[in-house]
This record gives structure tokens, C-alpha cells and sequence, in this order.
């Protein structure tokens, strides 16, 4: 398994890994974003395909993470574990020193994903999410409240 900086030639399977994974996915246009200024994001290849992506835009020292998704086949294996870890080292080559994410408070194994890796609730976005209508959590990781 290795973690890489996304590139143009892993975009069409990360928009297949955002159908499996989400009722309103990126699609390989938006994705493309990741690979501009202001953006990046990382692919987990295990067995010569990509398993599981993660992205974030950034400004300043401040990073919004914007998908982690991880192929159903191949959950609770670390993948999602290692792709956070990867985004993180990626924003922190970046500058980054707060990681911000909105999560469906209902996706109580993102969050747990999450607060294992130091992330932790700071609020409610009301209605945030459509299909189905669902509040967000925010969640933060402030780098240099921990070091
Ligand atoms: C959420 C997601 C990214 C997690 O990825 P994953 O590869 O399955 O997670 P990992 O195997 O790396 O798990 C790491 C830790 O996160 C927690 N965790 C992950 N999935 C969990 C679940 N379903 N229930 C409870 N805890 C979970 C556990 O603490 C786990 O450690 P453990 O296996 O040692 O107990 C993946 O389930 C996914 O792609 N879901 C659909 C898309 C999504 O919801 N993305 C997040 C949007 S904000």
C-alpha cells in the first residue's frame, strides 16, 4: 500500500470511489479542482488500483478537507487511517496548521475516524447536507495546540 499526490491520471477512479461513497459526488471535473493551486489531495494504491483518496483546499494556514472516501469494498482496513495521515503531511508541507471538515452527524465511523486522529467537534452547521437533509459537525485539528 502507498499513499500518493493525487495526479490527472487517478481522477476517474476517485469519481467512481465518490459514486460508491456519497449521494451528491464529485465528478471527475470537480475533482480536478485537487489538482490546482490552492487544493491537493492524496490516493491510496494497494494491489495496483486506487482504493481511497482524500482532498482539501487550502489558503493561508488553513486547510478545509473536503472528501475522504474509501472503496466499500475495502473498508475498516486502515485505508481511510492512512489517507487522513497522508492529507495531513501534505498540509502541513503546505503550511497548514488547522485542518477544518464538515461530517454528516450521523457517519459515526467518520467521526470516529476522525477524533482518533485528534480532530474534535467545535460546532453544528444546521441542515448543511441534501439528500437526505442532515446536519454537519465541524470538526478541527489545531497542529500547534498539540506540538
Ligand atoms: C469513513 C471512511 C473514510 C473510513 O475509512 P476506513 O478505511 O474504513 O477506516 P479505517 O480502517 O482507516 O479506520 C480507522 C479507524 O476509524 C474508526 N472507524 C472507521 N470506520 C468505522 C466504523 N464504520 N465504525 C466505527 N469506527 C470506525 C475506527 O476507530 C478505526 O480504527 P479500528 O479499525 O482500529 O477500530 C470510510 O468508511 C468511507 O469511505 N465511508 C464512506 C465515505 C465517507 O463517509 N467519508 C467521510 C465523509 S466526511
Amino acid at each position: 500500500m502507498k499513499i500518493v499526490k493525487i495526479g490527472a491520471e487517478h481522477l476517474g477512479a476517485v469519481a467512481e470511489l465518490e459514486r460508491r461513497s456519497f449521494s451528491e459526488p464529485w465528478s471527475e471535473r470537480a475533482l480536478s479542482l485537487l489538482l490546482t493551486d490552492g487544493a491537493f489531495g492524496v490516493v491510496c494504491i494497494a494491489e495496483d488500483r486506487v482504493v481511497a483518496y482524500g482532498g482539501a483546499l487550502h489558503a493561508l494556514d488553513e486547510a478545509q478537507i473536503t472528501n475522504i472516501a474509501v472503496h466499500p469494498d475495502k473498508r475498516r482496513m486502515g485505508y481511510g487511517r492512512a489517507v487522513l495521515r497522508g492529507l495531513l503531511e501534505e498540509g502541513k508541507r503546505q503550511g497548514c496548521t488547522q485542518f477544518s471538515l464538515e461530517v454528516r452527524v450521523s457517519n459515526l465511523g467518520a467521526i470516529a475516524l476522525y477524533e482518533r486522529e485528534g480532530f474534535f467537534r467545535a460546532g453544528l452547521r444546521k441542515g448543511f447536507y441534501r439528500d437526505p437533509r442532515e446536519d454537519a459537525a465541524v470538526m478541527l485539528l489545531c497542529l500547534e495546540n498539540k506540538e
